[in-house]
């Protein structure tokens, strides 16, 4: 069966090095299952917490042929992962920074066997480095890209100690020193939000000063960055 899977799963796809992968969150197991058509693991779990997508990945992985080798299991977050499973690839992707990082805080006994983390926030990627870092992982490789619309950042890390400057943690740990289309374009995203906004305060009755200064510290931030 052909498999409508986005290219931004497929760029995660090409950071995984283990060969026995958990999916958290795994609505429709396309990153398991074009990883397993791709002889690229062993076995996998798609772990998903709600029933509706659960259904689809069970059925996604049915129509592949690959039952034997991909279990749905339902469940939140990596209570689906016993140390037993020797899971060495953790992937959890498509979701808010915030979601991501308790998933992480929540299972952190999950991570015993040092698996390799491939972490993919919509949003709020300062959150995820922030985490990465409490719980012993160093970040070894980063990707920004667009896809209809949007701009994801991919964090790639394994075991191992970091410690990010504030502006790693907010723009990334490699991010900002290779530059693409996609960063540039986040963060000129970001530059004219923030000047939408200090537009509006102009005209608003009560402002709050500390607000502006904040606003205009994180525009000096960005355009340090961009250079
Ligand atoms: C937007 S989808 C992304 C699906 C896929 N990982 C991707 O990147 O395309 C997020 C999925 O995560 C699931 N999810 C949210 N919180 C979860 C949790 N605590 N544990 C497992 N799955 C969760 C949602 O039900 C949803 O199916």
């Amino acid at each position: 069966m052909s498999l409508n899977i986005k290219n931004r799963l497929i760029r995660v796809a090409d950071f995984v090095e283990g060969k026995r992968l958990a999916d958290i969150g795994s609505d429709h197991a396309y990153l398991p299952i074009y990883l397993a058509k791709n002889n690229k693991i062993s076995f996998a779990i798609a772990g998903e917490v709600v029933e509706g997508p659960h259904k689809s990945s069970i059925q996604n992985v049915k129509d592949n042929n690959l039952e034997e080798l991909i279990e749905c299991r339902k469940g939140s977050g990596l209570e689906v992962v016993e140390l037993a499973d020797n899971i060495d690839v953790i992937t959890i992707c498509g979701m808010g920074g915030k979601l991501i990082a308790d998933i992480l805080e929540a299972g952190k006994k999950k991570l015993e066997n040092r698996p390799q983390l491939i972490l993919q926030p919509n949003v709020a990627g300062n959150l995820v480095r922030e985490k990465l870092q409490q719980l012993n992982y160093n970040i070894i490789a980063e990707d920004i890209l667009e896809e209809d619309g949007h701009i994801y950042e991919i964090i790639v890390a394994q075991y191992g100690t970091m410690e990010l400057t504030e502006t790693e943690l907010i723009f990334g740990k490699f991010l900002p020193d290779n530059q693409n289309e996609a960063f540039k374009q986040k963060y000129k995203i970001e530059l004219e939000k923030i000047d939408y906004i200090l537009e509006q305060l102009k005209n608003a009755k009560n402002v709050d000063d500390n607000k502006i200064i904040s606003l205009q510290n994180q525009k000096n931030m960005i355009k340090n960055i961009l250079g």
